[in-house]
């Protein structure tokens, strides 16, 4: 097969030239010990927007955050002794933990879906761990494959995949494992194992005695209150409104004109682009959550790209 232009060679020059990308805010889809990842600056509203615009995914599902040492994690998720021992043991390696998000953690909203607890890794692969170091921030990195499509473990189906979407992809040859990382959430009594992976179920039981499983279809599309649960404004929520009382919060999207009235008045995307308006989606819905408002009402948003990703957390946020 022929190598495309954007399939490089890991060496300092591309190494410096993906940091740099990262830090635009670009993707660049880099190798991990168990499959290639869609990388982006975690710490990014607007990077980790076109990560899922990328994947053509119909639901904001959170994303894992990839760390090049254990030390980084206390800045961003509340760290405990478990997850130390866990991270002693198994880190570098393919064991995701969820952990609650840390007080002033700089984690984009959107990396998390809106959760209050973050999925964090350290990936044992050289190149993914020199990326995370040269870019000096935190990348979170779904799998390398189109929604829907399988994981990807070389960097020619990555380009196949996603090729139009990444500035560039290191090529760190076939991923070793092979599979993705486990997925165990530490924020439950016992921990709960989300996802089989890497490390087994035996080996972490054997640190920290039994564990419970929720295992979920990752194909399969979560319905409203399935084990994820997602952060929801308290006050209510109104769609695809025309008109707003001055006792109501408004999120716009695009022409102001679209929604008349309302108390404040905040804008998605003043220009109608539906990557920026889930870059703001969750900050603006936090913003606009107060009890001084009897409600929020929203425009009507588009449903195609990003928009039915966006339209579909609104209408779990409604009919909470
Ligand atoms: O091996 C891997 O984990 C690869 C490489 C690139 O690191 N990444 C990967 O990411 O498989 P992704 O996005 O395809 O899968 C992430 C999984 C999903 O099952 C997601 O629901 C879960 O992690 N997850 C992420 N954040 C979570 C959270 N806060 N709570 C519960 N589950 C979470
Ligand atoms: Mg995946």
């Amino acid at each position: 097969m022929t190598r495309k232009p954007n399939i490089l060679t890991p060496s300092s020059e591309s190494l410096y030239l993906a940091a740099q990308n990262l830090r635009l805010g670009k993707l660049v889809a880099f190798p991990t010990e168990t499959v290639y990842g869609l990388g982006g600056d975690a710490t990014n509203d607007r990077a980790i927007a076109s990560i899922y615009a990328a994947k053509g995914r119909p639901q904001f599902n959170p994303l894992i955050v990839h760390i090049a040492d254990k030390k980084e994690a206390p800045d961003l998720v509340i760290w405990n002794k478990s997850a130390e021992k866990l991270a002693d043991t198994f880190w570098p390696g393919p064991l995701t933990l969820v952990l609650s998000r840390a007080p002033d953690s700089p984690i984009a909203l959107l990396a998390s879906a809106g959760l209050d607890t973050i999925a964090i890794r350290c990936p044992d692969h050289p190149i993914a761990q020199q990326l995370i170091e040269q870019t000096q921030r935190p990348l979170a990195a779904p799998s390398a494959n189109a929604s829907g499509k399988l994981s990807t473990t070389c960097a020619q189906h990555v380009q196949d995949s996603l090729g139009e979407d990444v500035s560039l992809i290191l090529d760190g040859g076939p991923c070793p494992v092979g599979v993705e990382s486990t997925v165990l959430d530490m924020t439950s009594k016992p921990p709960t194992l989300l996802r089989h992976g890497g490390v087994t179920k035996e080996q972490l039981e054997a640190y920290l005695g039994e564990i419970q499983e929720s295992l979920h279809d990752e194909s399969a599309p979560k319905s409203p209150g399935m084990l994820l649960s997602h952060y929801a404004p308290t006050i209510p929520l109104r769609l695809d409104a025309q008109t707003a009382s001055e006792e109501e919060a408004v999120l716009l999207f695009g022409d102001e004109e679209k929604v008349k009235g309302g108390g404040v008045r905040l804008n998605l995307s003043a220009k109608g682009d539906l990557t920026e308006a889930a870059a703001n989606l969750f900050a603006m819905l936090h913003q606009l959550d107060q009890e001084k408002f009897k409600g929020i009402a929203v425009a009507p948003i588009p449903q195609t790209g990003l928009g039915a990703a966006i339209n579909d957390r609104l209408r779990r946020a409604a009919t909470k």
